[in-house]
């Protein structure tokens, strides 16, 4: 019988250890949507400006949006999709300590939009706040709490994505009114959940302020008249530079955040970028090589919500049954700014 030395290699590899995670602590215990009931068909677009239901269809996969009643502002419609996410976590308003309102169509400018939701909500002992990171604005406002739970300074963080984008387009600009919707979207995180953040990072390239704006009603250009005539308070884009721009940075900050993980993308399940345009999303999985069964394009119904579009695609995600144990889920975003932001979870499986 041969004597094995301490250091002597066994006759049988171990299979190849996986990607590291990296479990940071904070997962989403819960998610919720929420969308107006009245729709703006591409239909209806066509009889305000020169457009056709097979023009938006083939640029953009978008087939209608919602829109918001005249009585429903911003707060109204975060509210629905925050108490979703509320019972999900089967939690109450009262056992939040911090709510993050993302969104760049805030109720009033002052007080914050989340002033609005907080009391429509009663998150009594919680603190309210805004991001406004434009389309970015969910997971720059996810990051920031993630980082409040890790740091263990906040225990219970509601974060809701939510837009009336109606209110701030021009629905005499065909460029632009063909694209935007109202929605909300919402998640619950905290140091317990089923989805657990592996990776989170968030940027700006400022060089690119200028490509998506709402020129006026802030200090650089205060209200007036001539603003208003000037139609200054709606959404103005350069839409061939801004799709060229949200392809080419959210496949950057995907592969970044592979590389910082460990992964492949064959290590993941799901790819969920910002609900744009379809063909945005195609393009960001044509770089990853991935099917297209495992991209959520998901913005026929939609249009482009802004800072709702991730949880909502998240929520309709995890409704439709195919979210699976052990999958990896990669959500990225990118908006005006310019800003992006990447996140990773797995999908533990395990409810709080
Ligand atoms: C807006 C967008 C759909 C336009 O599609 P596109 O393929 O880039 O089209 P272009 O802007 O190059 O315009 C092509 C032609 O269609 C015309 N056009 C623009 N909107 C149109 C509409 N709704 N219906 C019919 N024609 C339209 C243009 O006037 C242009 O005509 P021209 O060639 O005679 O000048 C696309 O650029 C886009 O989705 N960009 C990203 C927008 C976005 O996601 N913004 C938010 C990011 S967070």
């Amino acid at each position: 019988m041969t004597q094995r030395s301490g250091c002597e290699e066994p006759a049988v590899l171990p299979p190849p250890s996986p990607p590291p995670a990296r479990f940071l602590g904070v997962s989403i215990a819960g998610v919720g949507s929420y969308l107006p009931t009245s729709t703006i068909t591409n239909a209806d677009l066509g009889q305000r400006v020169d457009t056709s239901d097979e023009w938006i269809v083939t640029r953009t996969g978008i087939r209608e949006r919602r829109i918001a009643a005249p009585d429903q502002a911003t707060s109204d419609l975060a509210v629905h999709a925050a108490r979703e996410a509320l019972a999900q976590a089967r939690l109450s308003p009262a056992d939040l300590d911090l709510v993050i309102l993302a969104t760049a169509t805030p109720d009033t400018p002052v007080p914050p939009g989340s002033a609005w939701l907080h009391r429509h909500l009663g998150a009594v002992n919680a603190a309210a706040m805004d991001i406004s990171a434009a389309c970015s604005g969910f997971l720059f406002a996810m990051h920031t709490g993630a980082g409040l739970v890790r740091a263990e300074m906040h225990r219970n963080v509601l974060v809701v994505g939510a837009e009336t984008l109606t209110r701030i387009t021009d629905y005499t600009d065909r460029a632009t009114c063909i694209l935007f919707g109202d929605g909300a979207g919402a998640a619950v995180i905290g140091q317990k959940g089923y989805l657990e953040l592996l990776y989170s990072h968030i940027g700006t390239d400022s060089s690119g302020r200028d490509l998506i704006t709402v020129p006026a009603g802030g200090s650089r250009e205060p209200a007036s008249a001539a603003t208003v005539e000037g139609k200054r308070h709606f959404l103005q884009l350069q839409g061939r530079e801004v799709f060229r721009r949200a392809v080419e940075t959210m496949t950057r900050a995907g592969q970044a955040a592979l590389d910082s993980l460990g992964m492949k993308v064959s290590d993941l399940a799901w790819l969920v970028p910002h609900q744009a345009n379809l063909r945005i999303t195609q393009a960001v999985a044509s770089q990853f090589d991935l099917p297209p069964e495992r991209v959520v394009g998901d913005m026929s119904g939609t249009g482009n919500t802004s800072a709702a579009s991730l949880p909502i695609a998240l929520n309709r995600l995890q409704g439709s049954g195919r979210l699976k144990p052990g999958d990896r889920i990669m959500l990225v975003a990118f908006g005006a700014g310019l800003t992006w932001a990447c996140q990773v979870y797995e999908n533990t499986g395990v409810p709080r």
